[in-house]
């Protein structure tokens, strides 16, 4: 099959000032109608990961819900989601994390993952790390070890001690925003 380059930047509509004054907010939903940046986003992330033995792709809710399970298809691999808190139906690890005004926490099933699981982490955009550091921690307290991160966009500007923590784990970013 052909492998198209593209310049994904283009395919991501900024938005002025949203959700407040002074942030340009980054919408993928321009991303994923188009069904050649549909195509190029698997092919690129599957390209990169299809020769590290990922056994389960774990998505994020939910924005990285939209690629986690059509990755997870190509690399042979299972699909976990992680959830906003309150959603999953058996026993759960949850996991809190930092927003601007308080915590939130996320949460998946406890036996979604076993100690030798190779897992990719998917969502659509890191901004502070929050909800990263978070799906490493559940994946951790599964007891696994091997873990790679793969995100469409990366707010580089956004500089977090959970940034740090990331830059330990090899992790495929698509389109970076300086
Ligand atoms: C957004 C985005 C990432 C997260 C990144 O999700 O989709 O998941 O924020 O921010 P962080 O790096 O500062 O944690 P959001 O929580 O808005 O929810 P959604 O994906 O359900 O829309
Ligand atoms: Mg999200």
């Amino acid at each position: 099959e052909q492998f198209y380059k593209m310049d994904l930047r283009r395919e991501i509509r900024e938005i002025p000032d949203y959700p407040k004054k002074g942030i340009s907010f980054k919408d993928v939903t321009t991303l994923f109608k188009n069904k050649e940046a549909v195509r190029f986003v698997t092919n690129t992330i599957v390209e990169n990961f299809k020769e590290k033995g990922i056994t389960k792709v774990v998505g994020l809710e939910a924005r990285g819900f939209v690629f986690g399970g059509a990755i997870a298809d190509r690399l042979d691999a299972g699909f976990v989601p992680i959830r906003k808190k309150g959603k999953l139906p058996s026993a759960v690890l949850s996991e809190s994390y930092e927003l601007e005004y308080g915590m939130d926490s996320v949460e998946m099933h406890s036996d979604a993952l076993e100690k030798h699981d190779v897992v990719l982490i998917h969502d659509d955009l890191l901004a502070t790390g929050g909800t990263a550091v978070a799906a490493l921690n559940l994946a951790k307290k599964c007891g696994v070890e091997n873990i790679y991160f793969s995100f469409i966009c990366d707010l580089e500007f956004i500089d977090t001690p959970n940034k740090a923590i990331l830059k330990e784990y090899e992790t495929q970013v698509l389109v970076k925003y300086q």
